[in-house]
């Protein structure tokens, strides 16, 4: 499915949240903003076509890495970071099954892929997995919005419009479908905040984004 969007992928980003999603993964930086140096190691899971990546690198000068498991997303990240001259890698591995030793990274991050996994539990610990101690676990993700009145409008637009124009515009009207049906089946603000406290995270905290259209959650690693 990744490989069959992946052509028009950051069209329609920067389309469907109206360009929202640039400064959605600024934040995700910000959260990272301690994280500094070209002594620091940042993973970026689920990386897609590198935008996160290219934003952390940008934002921290640390040695940033991108991982996924798709090989056309991979190409497209690889010509972005050429274009930009910035010396980010961007490497094949499976999220649940990340091609690094345990205890290897200042900051591991996934924006917009945890959803995506077979098993979000075993997502989130195999990024504590590679987290060093201390470091910190930033997932960003869709969420619920949390006013009843822009809710009810945001369905409407997520579960009617978007696929339509997603569908459009990719050519495949499935993926565009799958997206909203995915969020649905993820946990809410609250309910991820708790599973990643059950799995061990310290420090667990979250920002909604946009009236909870997405959030940001962080925790960190025991020391
Ligand atoms: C919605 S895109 C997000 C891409 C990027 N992080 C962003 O913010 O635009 C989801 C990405 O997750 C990747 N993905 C899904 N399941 C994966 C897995 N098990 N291992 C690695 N990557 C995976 C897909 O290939 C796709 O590139």
């Amino acid at each position: 499915m990744f490989a069959n969007i992946s052509a028009r992928y950051d069209l329609l980003n920067h389309l469907l949240s109206a360009s929202m999603d640039r400064r959605w993964r600024q934040k995700v930086a910000t959260r990272l903003r301690n994280i500094t140096g070209d002594r620091s190691r940042i993973l970026d899971v689920a990386c897609g076509t590198g935008d996160l990546a290219l934003t952390l690198f940008g934002a921290t000068g640390a040695r940033v890495v991108g991982a996924d498991f798709c090989r056309p997303m991979l190409e497209l990240a690889r010509a972005k970071a050429s274009r930009l001259n910035q010396p980010v890698p961007f490497i094949e591995g499976d999220a649940l099954h990340l091609p690094f030793p345990d205890d290897s990274f200042e900051g591991v991050t996934i924006a917009f892929g945890l959803r995506n996994l077979s098993s979000f539990e075993g997502g989130l610990k195999e990024l504590l997995r590679v987290a060093k101690p201390g470091g910190i676990v930033a997932i960003l993700e869709f969420s619920k919005p949390t006013v009843p009145g822009f809710r009810a409008l945001f369905a409407f637009y997520f579960h009617k419009v978007l696929p339509l124009l997603g569908g459009f515009v990719s050519g495949s009207k499935s993926a565009y479908e799958y997206l909203p049906d995915s969020v649905t089946r993820f946990p809410d603000q609250e309910q991820l905040a708790l599973l990643m406290r059950t799995l061990g995270f310290e420090n667990v905290d979250y920002s909604n984004l946009t009236g909870g259209v997405a959030a940001i959650h962080s925790g960190t690693k025991a020391k």
